[in-house]
């Protein structure tokens, strides 16, 4: 049977997909938590990520490396980037940038250096069920979610978004900095800090990667107010969601 990966960004989302597996078994490698179980009859391994590149390709590795996993799901939040990717919208994504790969002028701005890539792609397949599944997990969400809990979010007209997210090691929190990455990557939609950094792990080991990021601010001057309360109200209740739908979806 082939194992999944269920990487999340949040300890609060790595709980309440440990509250659906009525299994799961503890292993700690380099200094991680990995809980091996169930969900849904799919053998799953869930763990966090951690924050920043370098630490979710750690974890990427070890979960490759020692957990043998065939495909990672990440789940977590995201700073909007696009005009039109609005707090409460869903990105899933179809390809990954480190925004902040800069080995110029010994290589093409953006280019991961010796791999002649700038961008690595999302499972489309994978992807492609994220893509079905969003819509409904939101449905799913939205209606065990009483109206009060909204932040004042308009989440009835929540848009899932697919496309480029773009990875650094910064939480981006100004108007400047989010304007500027806009104009140097006009098609990104969301900033986060990992999953660039685990799309190159998984294209380096060939083993298939997708992402749904909740889009919890506008990675703007108001950034660090709308990222803790959305974390704390909305972000896990949506990440299992819709990894409940996707392990209903996907065949054992
Ligand atoms: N994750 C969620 N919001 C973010 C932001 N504004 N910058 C980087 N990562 C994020």
């Amino acid at each position: 049977m082939s194992r999944i990966a269920l990487v999340s960004a949040m300890h609060e989302e790595l709980a309440a997909v440990l509250a659906r597996m009525p299994d799961e078994q503890k292993t700690v490698v380099a200094g991680r938590e990995f809980w091996v179980g169930h969900w849904h009859g799919h053998e799953v391994v869930a763990v966090l990520s951690r924050i920043g590149k370098v630490a979710a390709a750690t974890t990427t590795t070890a979960l490759i490396e020692h957990f043998g996993v065939s495909r990672i799901v990440f789940t977590g939040v995201a700073g909007g980037l696009a005009p039109h990717v609005n707090v409460g919208d869903v990105v899933v994504a179809r390809e990954f940038i480190q925004h902040d790969m800069d080995a110029s002028p010994l290589f093409p701005r953006h280019e991961v250096p010796l791999t002649g890539m700038t961008r690595f792609l999302a499972d489309s397949a994978l992807s492609d069920v994220l893509a079905i599944v969003a819509p409904l997990a939101l449905k799913d969400m939205l209606t065990a979610l009483p109206q009060s809990e909204w932040l004042n979010l308009d989440l009835a007209n929540s848009q899932v978004h697919q496309g480029l997210i773009a990875s650094g090691d910064r939480f981006v929190s100004q108007n400047l900095e989010s304007q500027a990455l806009q104009r140097e990557l006009p098609d990104a939609l969301a900033v986060e800090m990992e999953c660039a950094a685990m799309a190159q792990v998984c294209h380096d080991y060939g083993v298939p990667l997708a992402a749904v990021r909740t889009i919890s601010d506008r990675a703007d001057d108001a950034a660090h107010v709308d990222f803790p309360r959305f974390i704390q109200s909305i972000a896990s209740r949506y990440s299992v969601a819709v990894l409940n739908r996707l392990l209903v979806a996907l065949p054992i």
